[in-house]
Protein backbone atom coordinates (compact mmCIF):
# COMPACT_ATOMS: atom_id res chain seq x y z
CA UNK A 1 0.00 0.00 0.00
CA UNK A 2 0.89 3.33 -0.84
CA UNK A 3 2.75 5.21 2.73
CA UNK A 4 2.69 9.03 3.67
CA UNK A 5 5.01 8.27 6.74
CA UNK A 6 6.97 10.88 7.54
CA UNK A 7 10.44 10.43 8.20
CA UNK A 8 11.84 13.29 9.79
CA UNK A 9 9.44 13.07 13.14
CA UNK A 10 9.38 10.15 15.59
CA UNK A 11 6.23 7.85 15.50
CA UNK A 12 3.73 8.80 17.84
CA UNK A 13 1.84 5.23 17.79
CA UNK A 14 3.84 3.99 20.77
CA UNK A 15 2.99 6.97 23.09
CA UNK A 16 -0.45 7.07 22.40
CA UNK A 17 -0.35 2.94 22.73
CA UNK A 18 1.97 3.54 26.36
CA UNK A 19 -0.76 6.58 27.26
CA UNK A 20 -4.10 3.74 26.59
CA UNK A 21 -2.67 1.29 28.13
CA UNK A 22 -2.06 3.38 31.62
CA UNK A 23 -5.68 4.93 30.81
CA UNK A 24 -7.55 2.40 29.76
CA UNK A 25 -9.36 -1.22 30.65
CA UNK A 26 -7.40 -4.48 29.81
CA UNK A 27 -10.07 -6.37 28.89
CA UNK A 28 -10.31 -4.80 25.56
CA UNK A 29 -8.59 -6.94 22.78
CA UNK A 30 -5.91 -5.17 20.82
CA UNK A 31 -4.49 -7.77 17.76
CA UNK A 32 -1.93 -5.19 16.39
CA UNK A 33 -1.00 -1.72 17.18
CA UNK A 34 -2.83 0.37 14.49
CA UNK A 35 -3.78 3.99 16.04
CA UNK A 36 -6.25 5.13 13.88
CA UNK A 37 -6.66 9.12 12.51
CA UNK A 38 -8.55 9.32 9.46
CA UNK A 39 -10.31 7.07 7.13
CA UNK A 40 -12.21 7.07 4.20
CA UNK A 41 -14.43 4.21 2.09
CA UNK A 42 -12.31 0.88 2.46
CA UNK A 43 -9.04 2.84 3.31
CA UNK A 44 -7.74 4.15 7.35
CA UNK A 45 -4.61 6.28 7.94
CA UNK A 46 -2.86 6.20 11.64
CA UNK A 47 -0.83 9.16 13.41
CA UNK A 48 2.08 8.69 11.82
CA UNK A 49 0.26 9.17 7.90
CA UNK A 50 0.61 5.74 6.92
CA UNK A 51 -2.46 3.85 4.93
CA UNK A 52 -3.98 0.62 5.35
CA UNK A 53 -6.26 -1.56 3.67
CA UNK A 54 -8.88 -1.82 6.33
CA UNK A 55 -10.88 -5.23 5.77
CA UNK A 56 -12.45 -5.11 9.32
CA UNK A 57 -14.64 -2.12 8.83
CA UNK A 58 -14.18 -1.56 12.76
CA UNK A 59 -16.23 -5.00 13.36
CA UNK A 60 -18.08 -4.95 10.22
CA UNK A 61 -19.91 -1.45 10.96
CA UNK A 62 -18.60 0.79 8.50
CA UNK A 63 -21.07 -0.64 6.24
CA UNK A 64 -20.94 2.46 3.95
CA UNK A 65 -17.14 2.78 4.07
CA UNK A 66 -15.55 4.95 6.86
CA UNK A 67 -16.78 8.65 6.64
CA UNK A 68 -19.50 8.48 3.99
CA UNK A 69 -20.30 12.32 2.65
CA UNK A 70 -24.01 11.28 2.74
CA UNK A 71 -23.52 9.78 6.02
CA UNK A 72 -21.64 12.54 7.50
CA UNK A 73 -24.10 15.31 5.75
CA UNK A 74 -27.05 13.84 7.70
CA UNK A 75 -25.08 13.53 10.90
CA UNK A 76 -24.41 17.55 10.68
CA UNK A 77 -27.72 18.40 9.64
CA UNK A 78 -29.43 16.53 12.26
CA UNK A 79 -26.86 18.04 14.70
CA UNK A 80 -27.51 21.49 13.87
CA UNK A 81 -30.86 20.89 14.48
CA UNK A 82 -31.11 18.75 17.88
CA UNK A 83 -28.48 16.06 19.02
CA UNK A 84 -31.03 14.14 21.89
CA UNK A 85 -34.40 14.69 23.31
CA UNK A 86 -34.93 11.06 24.87
CA UNK A 87 -37.27 9.12 22.65
CA UNK A 88 -38.23 7.33 26.08
CA UNK A 89 -40.03 10.76 26.58
CA UNK A 90 -40.32 12.52 23.73
CA UNK A 91 -41.52 11.72 20.36
CA UNK A 92 -39.14 12.84 17.06
CA UNK A 93 -39.87 12.22 13.67
CA UNK A 94 -36.40 10.99 12.47
CA UNK A 95 -36.80 7.98 15.22
CA UNK A 96 -40.54 6.97 13.99
CA UNK A 97 -38.77 7.59 10.15
CA UNK A 98 -36.70 5.24 10.95
CA UNK A 99 -38.70 2.91 12.75
CA UNK A 100 -41.12 2.30 9.94
CA UNK A 101 -38.42 1.76 7.39
CA UNK A 102 -36.63 -0.70 9.69
CA UNK A 103 -40.24 -2.66 10.37
CA UNK A 104 -40.91 -2.65 6.70
CA UNK A 105 -37.95 -4.21 6.20
CA UNK A 106 -37.95 -7.22 8.33
CA UNK A 107 -39.24 -10.33 6.64
CA UNK A 108 -42.84 -11.06 6.83
CA UNK A 109 -45.99 -9.64 6.39
CA UNK A 110 -46.96 -9.42 10.13
CA UNK A 111 -47.10 -5.54 11.22
CA UNK A 112 -44.21 -4.94 13.63
CA UNK A 113 -42.59 -2.23 16.15
CA UNK A 114 -39.32 -1.46 16.95
CA UNK A 115 -37.75 -0.65 20.31
CA UNK A 116 -34.18 1.44 19.90
CA UNK A 117 -31.07 0.79 21.35
CA UNK A 118 -27.48 1.92 21.54
CA UNK A 119 -25.57 -1.36 21.21
CA UNK A 120 -25.82 -4.59 19.95
CA UNK A 121 -26.03 -6.15 23.09
CA UNK A 122 -28.59 -3.69 24.50
CA UNK A 123 -30.79 -5.11 21.18
CA UNK A 124 -30.33 -8.72 22.35
CA UNK A 125 -31.41 -7.71 25.81
CA UNK A 126 -34.48 -6.01 25.20
CA UNK A 127 -35.17 -9.17 22.75
CA UNK A 128 -34.30 -11.69 26.03
CA UNK A 129 -36.63 -9.49 28.29
CA UNK A 130 -39.75 -8.85 25.32
CA UNK A 131 -39.49 -12.71 24.91
CA UNK A 132 -39.40 -13.35 28.53
CA UNK A 133 -42.58 -11.55 29.40
CA UNK A 134 -45.05 -11.83 26.05
CA UNK A 135 -44.33 -16.13 26.12
CA UNK A 136 -44.28 -16.23 29.98
CA UNK A 137 -41.47 -18.76 29.21
CA UNK A 138 -38.45 -18.64 31.71
CA UNK A 139 -36.32 -21.24 29.43
CA UNK A 140 -34.29 -19.97 26.54
CA UNK A 141 -32.02 -22.13 23.76
CA UNK A 142 -29.04 -20.63 22.37
CA UNK A 143 -26.11 -22.13 20.68
CA UNK A 144 -22.76 -23.53 21.50
CA UNK A 145 -20.72 -20.85 19.42
CA UNK A 146 -23.38 -18.02 19.59
CA UNK A 147 -21.97 -14.43 20.53
CA UNK A 148 -24.88 -12.06 21.87
CA UNK A 149 -23.21 -9.46 23.62
CA UNK A 150 -21.77 -8.89 27.25
CA UNK A 151 -24.39 -7.63 29.52
CA UNK A 152 -25.23 -10.27 31.73
CA UNK A 153 -28.60 -11.23 30.09
CA UNK A 154 -26.89 -11.27 26.38
CA UNK A 155 -23.68 -12.90 28.04
CA UNK A 156 -25.87 -15.99 29.45
CA UNK A 157 -27.01 -16.80 25.78
CA UNK A 158 -22.89 -16.14 24.46
CA UNK A 159 -20.93 -19.51 24.70
CA UNK A 160 -18.33 -17.96 22.39
CA UNK A 161 -15.21 -18.01 24.00
CA UNK A 162 -14.70 -19.48 27.75
CA UNK A 163 -12.94 -15.90 28.81
CA UNK A 164 -16.65 -14.01 28.06
CA UNK A 165 -17.76 -15.85 30.88
CA UNK A 166 -15.02 -17.27 33.22
CA UNK A 167 -15.86 -15.32 36.45
CA UNK A 168 -18.49 -14.07 36.16
CA UNK A 169 -20.71 -16.74 37.14
CA UNK A 170 -23.28 -17.40 37.67
CA UNK A 171 -25.63 -16.42 34.55
CA UNK A 172 -29.33 -15.33 34.46
CA UNK A 173 -30.67 -18.81 34.85
CA UNK A 174 -32.44 -21.31 32.08
CA UNK A 175 -30.52 -20.58 29.03
CA UNK A 176 -29.96 -23.94 27.65
CA UNK A 177 -27.10 -24.40 24.93
CA UNK A 178 -26.99 -26.57 21.67
CA UNK A 179 -24.30 -26.99 19.00
CA UNK A 180 -24.49 -25.01 16.25
CA UNK A 181 -24.83 -26.35 12.47
CA UNK A 182 -20.81 -26.00 11.80
CA UNK A 183 -20.75 -28.52 9.03
CA UNK A 184 -16.68 -28.56 8.95
CA UNK A 185 -16.87 -29.86 12.88
CA UNK A 186 -20.22 -31.09 13.24
CA UNK A 187 -20.57 -32.05 17.21
CA UNK A 188 -22.36 -35.68 15.94
CA UNK A 189 -19.39 -36.36 13.25
CA UNK A 190 -22.40 -36.65 10.75
CA UNK A 191 -22.80 -35.33 7.49
CA UNK A 192 -24.94 -32.94 5.41
CA UNK A 193 -27.86 -33.61 4.23
CA UNK A 194 -27.64 -37.35 4.88
CA UNK A 195 -27.44 -36.18 8.96
CA UNK A 196 -31.37 -34.99 8.17
CA UNK A 197 -29.95 -31.61 10.19
CA UNK A 198 -29.46 -33.63 13.26
CA UNK A 199 -28.49 -30.46 14.99
CA UNK A 200 -31.75 -29.56 14.61
CA UNK A 201 -33.81 -33.19 15.78
CA UNK A 202 -31.21 -33.29 18.47
CA UNK A 203 -33.21 -30.70 20.56
CA UNK A 204 -36.56 -32.55 19.52
CA UNK A 205 -35.45 -35.67 20.26
CA UNK A 206 -32.92 -35.46 23.32
CA UNK A 207 -33.40 -32.38 24.52
CA UNK A 208 -36.64 -32.00 24.92
CA UNK A 209 -37.51 -35.66 25.72
CA UNK A 210 -34.50 -35.54 28.72
CA UNK A 211 -33.66 -32.35 30.25
CA UNK A 212 -35.64 -29.52 29.27
CA UNK A 213 -39.56 -29.18 28.46
CA UNK A 214 -40.32 -27.99 25.20
CA UNK A 215 -43.30 -26.09 27.00
CA UNK A 216 -41.41 -23.84 29.36
CA UNK A 217 -39.19 -22.67 26.15
CA UNK A 218 -39.98 -19.30 24.73
CA UNK A 219 -37.31 -18.60 22.47
CA UNK A 220 -34.46 -19.81 20.56
CA UNK A 221 -31.91 -17.46 19.74
CA UNK A 222 -30.00 -18.15 16.77
CA UNK A 223 -27.08 -15.97 14.46
CA UNK A 224 -28.01 -16.67 10.53
CA UNK A 225 -24.20 -17.17 10.14
CA UNK A 226 -22.24 -17.44 13.70
CA UNK A 227 -20.00 -14.22 13.49
CA UNK A 228 -17.51 -14.18 16.56
CA UNK A 229 -17.69 -17.61 16.83
CA UNK A 230 -16.00 -18.43 13.49
CA UNK A 231 -17.94 -16.87 10.24
CA UNK A 232 -19.86 -20.13 10.26
CA UNK A 233 -22.66 -20.52 7.77
CA UNK A 234 -24.89 -23.28 8.56
CA UNK A 235 -26.79 -26.32 5.67
CA UNK A 236 -28.77 -25.04 2.95
CA UNK A 237 -32.28 -26.73 5.60
CA UNK A 238 -30.65 -25.52 8.56
CA UNK A 239 -32.75 -22.50 9.48
CA UNK A 240 -35.80 -23.80 8.02
CA UNK A 241 -36.00 -26.92 9.99
CA UNK A 242 -35.52 -24.60 13.36
CA UNK A 243 -38.15 -22.23 12.07
CA UNK A 244 -40.33 -25.38 12.10
CA UNK A 245 -39.52 -26.63 15.30
CA UNK A 246 -40.41 -23.16 16.35
CA UNK A 247 -43.91 -23.34 14.97
CA UNK A 248 -44.16 -26.60 16.25
CA UNK A 249 -43.74 -25.79 19.83
CA UNK A 250 -44.77 -22.34 19.75
CA UNK A 251 -41.82 -20.86 20.32
CA UNK A 252 -40.05 -17.51 19.51
CA UNK A 253 -37.16 -17.58 16.74
CA UNK A 254 -35.20 -14.69 17.70
CA UNK A 255 -32.61 -13.92 14.70
CA UNK A 256 -29.65 -11.84 16.30
CA UNK A 257 -28.78 -10.38 12.86
CA UNK A 258 -26.13 -7.91 14.58
CA UNK A 259 -23.23 -8.88 12.49
CA UNK A 260 -24.52 -10.37 9.77
CA UNK A 261 -27.45 -7.94 8.78
CA UNK A 262 -28.17 -4.69 6.81
CA UNK A 263 -27.03 -5.54 3.18
CA UNK A 264 -23.50 -7.55 4.33
CA UNK A 265 -24.51 -10.76 2.82
CA UNK A 266 -26.01 -9.57 -0.18
CA UNK A 267 -29.71 -9.06 1.26
CA UNK A 268 -30.50 -6.73 3.88
CA UNK A 269 -31.31 -9.58 6.46
CA UNK A 270 -28.73 -12.76 6.16
CA UNK A 271 -31.85 -15.17 6.91
CA UNK A 272 -33.72 -13.67 4.38
CA UNK A 273 -31.41 -16.26 1.83
CA UNK A 274 -32.83 -19.76 3.61
CA UNK A 275 -36.14 -17.75 3.23
CA UNK A 276 -37.54 -18.06 7.07
CA UNK A 277 -39.46 -15.36 8.73
CA UNK A 278 -38.32 -15.14 12.32
CA UNK A 279 -40.68 -13.29 15.29
CA UNK A 280 -38.30 -11.25 16.84
CA UNK A 281 -34.80 -9.16 14.61
CA UNK A 282 -31.65 -7.85 16.74
CA UNK A 283 -30.01 -5.21 14.73
CA UNK A 284 -26.80 -2.84 15.41
CA UNK A 285 -23.76 -2.75 13.89
CA UNK A 286 -23.55 -1.89 10.29
CA UNK A 287 -27.21 0.01 10.78
CA UNK A 288 -25.85 3.63 10.91
CA UNK A 289 -22.20 3.38 9.63
CA UNK A 290 -20.84 3.78 13.31
CA UNK A 291 -23.05 5.89 15.18
CA UNK A 292 -23.77 3.68 18.10
CA UNK A 293 -27.39 2.43 17.41
CA UNK A 294 -29.15 -0.57 17.58
CA UNK A 295 -32.60 -2.17 17.27
CA UNK A 296 -35.10 -5.02 18.04
CA UNK A 297 -37.81 -5.31 15.78
CA UNK A 298 -40.44 -7.54 16.76
CA UNK A 299 -44.33 -8.51 15.35
CA UNK A 300 -46.60 -6.22 16.72
CA UNK A 301 -48.70 -8.74 18.13
CA UNK A 302 -45.81 -9.80 20.52
CA UNK A 303 -45.03 -6.33 21.82
CA UNK A 304 -47.33 -6.61 25.06
CA UNK A 305 -45.09 -4.96 27.56
CA UNK A 306 -47.02 -1.93 29.13
CA UNK A 307 -45.09 1.54 29.08
CA UNK A 308 -42.07 1.47 31.23
CA UNK A 309 -41.52 -2.03 31.27
CA UNK A 310 -38.30 -1.46 29.09
CA UNK A 311 -36.87 2.18 27.83
CA UNK A 312 -33.61 3.80 27.45
CA UNK A 313 -32.53 7.86 27.98
CA UNK A 314 -30.11 7.14 24.69
CA UNK A 315 -31.43 4.70 22.41
CA UNK A 316 -32.74 6.23 19.44
CA UNK A 317 -30.52 8.93 19.13
CA UNK A 318 -31.78 11.37 16.44
CA UNK A 319 -27.68 11.89 15.23
CA UNK A 320 -27.80 8.35 15.25
CA UNK A 321 -31.16 7.91 13.83
CA UNK A 322 -30.19 10.59 11.04
CA UNK A 323 -27.26 8.40 10.07
CA UNK A 324 -28.73 4.95 9.43
CA UNK A 325 -31.63 6.61 7.63
CA UNK A 326 -28.90 7.53 4.83
CA UNK A 327 -26.84 4.41 5.85
CA UNK A 328 -30.15 2.27 4.47
CA UNK A 329 -30.69 4.91 1.58
CA UNK A 330 -27.23 3.91 0.45
CA UNK A 331 -27.40 0.25 1.26
CA UNK A 332 -30.26 -0.10 -0.86
CA UNK A 333 -29.17 2.02 -3.55
CA UNK A 334 -26.53 -0.33 -4.90
CA UNK A 335 -24.19 -0.92 -1.85
CA UNK A 336 -25.63 -4.13 -1.11
CA UNK A 337 -25.98 -5.45 -4.91
CA UNK A 338 -21.59 -4.42 -4.36
CA UNK A 339 -21.76 -6.68 -1.40
CA UNK A 340 -22.78 -9.64 -3.55
CA UNK A 341 -20.71 -9.12 -5.71
CA UNK A 342 -17.63 -8.73 -4.15
CA UNK A 343 -18.74 -11.45 -1.76
CA UNK A 344 -18.44 -13.27 -4.83
CA UNK A 345 -15.21 -12.10 -5.77
CA UNK A 346 -13.81 -12.91 -2.32
CA UNK A 347 -14.71 -16.46 -2.20
CA UNK A 348 -14.00 -17.68 -5.86
CA UNK A 349 -10.24 -16.11 -5.38
CA UNK A 350 -10.12 -17.76 -1.78
CA UNK A 351 -11.10 -21.27 -3.19
CA UNK A 352 -8.89 -20.88 -5.95
CA UNK A 353 -6.43 -20.44 -3.14
CA UNK A 354 -7.41 -22.96 -1.41
CA UNK A 355 -6.23 -25.93 -3.65
CA UNK A 356 -2.29 -23.99 -3.24
CA UNK A 357 -2.63 -24.09 0.52
CA UNK A 358 -3.37 -26.87 3.31
CA UNK A 359 -3.42 -24.54 5.55
CA UNK A 360 -7.05 -23.60 4.49
CA UNK A 361 -9.53 -26.11 5.85
CA UNK A 362 -12.33 -24.25 4.99
CA UNK A 363 -13.43 -21.21 3.15
CA UNK A 364 -17.04 -20.07 3.51
CA UNK A 365 -19.22 -17.17 3.84
CA UNK A 366 -22.00 -14.85 2.15
CA UNK A 367 -21.52 -11.58 0.93
CA UNK A 368 -19.19 -9.76 2.73
CA UNK A 369 -18.97 -11.95 5.79
CA UNK A 370 -15.76 -14.20 4.42
CA UNK A 371 -14.32 -16.52 6.70
CA UNK A 372 -11.12 -18.76 6.46
CA UNK A 373 -10.55 -20.97 8.58
CA UNK A 374 -6.94 -22.20 8.89
CA UNK A 375 -5.83 -25.75 9.98
CA UNK A 376 -2.55 -27.13 10.79
CA UNK A 377 -3.39 -30.10 7.79
CA UNK A 378 -6.52 -30.73 6.41
CA UNK A 379 -7.21 -34.14 6.90
CA UNK A 380 -6.58 -33.56 11.11
CA UNK A 381 -8.28 -30.61 10.86
CA UNK A 382 -6.52 -29.31 13.64
CA UNK A 383 -6.76 -25.48 14.33
CA UNK A 384 -3.88 -23.24 13.35
CA UNK A 385 -4.10 -21.12 15.92
CA UNK A 386 -0.90 -19.61 15.56
CA UNK A 387 -0.85 -19.41 12.36
CA UNK A 388 -4.12 -17.18 12.35
CA UNK A 389 -2.62 -14.71 15.02
CA UNK A 390 0.82 -14.91 12.81
CA UNK A 391 -1.50 -13.91 9.50
CA UNK A 392 -3.53 -11.15 11.21
CA UNK A 393 0.12 -9.82 12.18
CA UNK A 394 2.51 -10.19 9.63
CA UNK A 395 -0.62 -8.32 7.33
CA UNK A 396 -0.86 -5.55 9.49
CA UNK A 397 2.53 -5.02 9.06
CA UNK A 398 2.07 -5.04 5.08
CA UNK A 399 -0.69 -2.48 5.78
CA UNK A 400 -3.66 -4.76 5.38
CA UNK A 401 -6.36 -4.60 8.66
CA UNK A 402 -7.50 -8.26 9.42
CA UNK A 403 -9.19 -9.68 12.26
CA UNK A 404 -9.98 -13.30 13.74
CA UNK A 405 -12.65 -15.07 15.28
CA UNK A 406 -13.75 -18.94 16.41
CA UNK A 407 -10.39 -20.44 16.98
CA UNK A 408 -8.64 -20.35 13.99
CA UNK A 409 -10.47 -18.21 11.53
CA UNK A 410 -9.62 -15.26 9.63
CA UNK A 411 -12.22 -13.10 8.84
CA UNK A 412 -12.87 -10.50 6.05
CA UNK A 413 -16.34 -8.15 6.52
CA UNK A 414 -14.97 -4.82 4.55
CA UNK A 415 -17.34 -1.80 3.74
CA UNK A 416 -20.06 -2.79 1.37
CA UNK A 417 -18.50 -0.10 -0.95
CA UNK A 418 -15.53 -2.02 -1.00
CA UNK A 419 -13.73 -2.02 -5.27
CA UNK A 420 -12.48 -4.80 -7.12
CA UNK A 421 -9.42 -3.27 -6.70
CA UNK A 422 -9.35 -3.45 -3.01
CA UNK A 423 -10.53 -7.27 -2.49
CA UNK A 424 -7.84 -8.34 -5.22
CA UNK A 425 -5.07 -6.20 -3.37
CA UNK A 426 -5.99 -7.19 0.01
CA UNK A 427 -6.23 -10.95 -1.32
CA UNK A 428 -2.92 -10.43 -2.53
CA UNK A 429 -0.95 -9.54 0.50
CA UNK A 430 -3.24 -12.30 2.37
CA UNK A 431 -1.90 -14.58 -0.32
CA UNK A 432 2.07 -13.28 -0.21
CA UNK A 433 2.01 -13.58 4.08
CA UNK A 434 0.04 -17.09 4.06
CA UNK A 435 3.04 -18.63 1.54
CA UNK A 436 5.54 -17.13 4.15
CA UNK A 437 4.12 -18.06 7.28
CA UNK A 438 3.13 -21.63 5.97
C1 LIG B 1 -24.09 -11.45 16.54
C2 LIG B 1 -23.77 -10.41 17.59
N1 LIG B 1 -24.66 -10.14 18.55
C3 LIG B 1 -24.42 -9.21 19.48
C4 LIG B 1 -23.24 -8.50 19.51
C5 LIG B 1 -23.00 -7.45 20.55
O1 LIG B 1 -23.05 -6.20 19.95
P1 LIG B 1 -22.34 -4.91 20.61
O2 LIG B 1 -20.89 -5.17 20.65
O3 LIG B 1 -22.75 -3.77 19.74
O4 LIG B 1 -22.93 -4.76 21.98
C6 LIG B 1 -22.27 -8.77 18.53
C7 LIG B 1 -20.96 -8.08 18.54
O5 LIG B 1 -19.99 -8.52 18.01
C8 LIG B 1 -22.54 -9.75 17.55
O6 LIG B 1 -21.65 -10.04 16.58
Amino acid sequence: MKTEQRTTEPSRVSEYIRRDTEAISPSLTRSYPFVMARGRGCLVWDTDGTQYLDFTAGIAVTSTGHSHPEVVQAIKDQADKFIHMSGTDFYYEVQIELAEKLNALVPGSEPKQAFFTNSGTEAVEAAFKLARYTSGCTRTLAFLGAFHGRSMGALALTASKYVHREGFEPMVPGVTHVPYGYCYRCAYNLEYPSCDVYCIKYIEDMLFKRLVSANEVGAIFVEPIQGEGGYVVPPPLYHVRLRELCDKYDILFVDDEIQSGMGRTGKIFAIEHWGVVPDIVCMAKGIASGMPLGAMVAKKRLMTWPPGAHATTFGGNPVSCAAALATVRLIEGGLMENAARMGDRFLQRLRRMQAEHPTMGDVRGIGLMVGVELVKNRSGKEPAVDLRDAVVQKCFERHLLVLGCGMSTLRFMPALSITADEVDEGLNIFERVLTELE
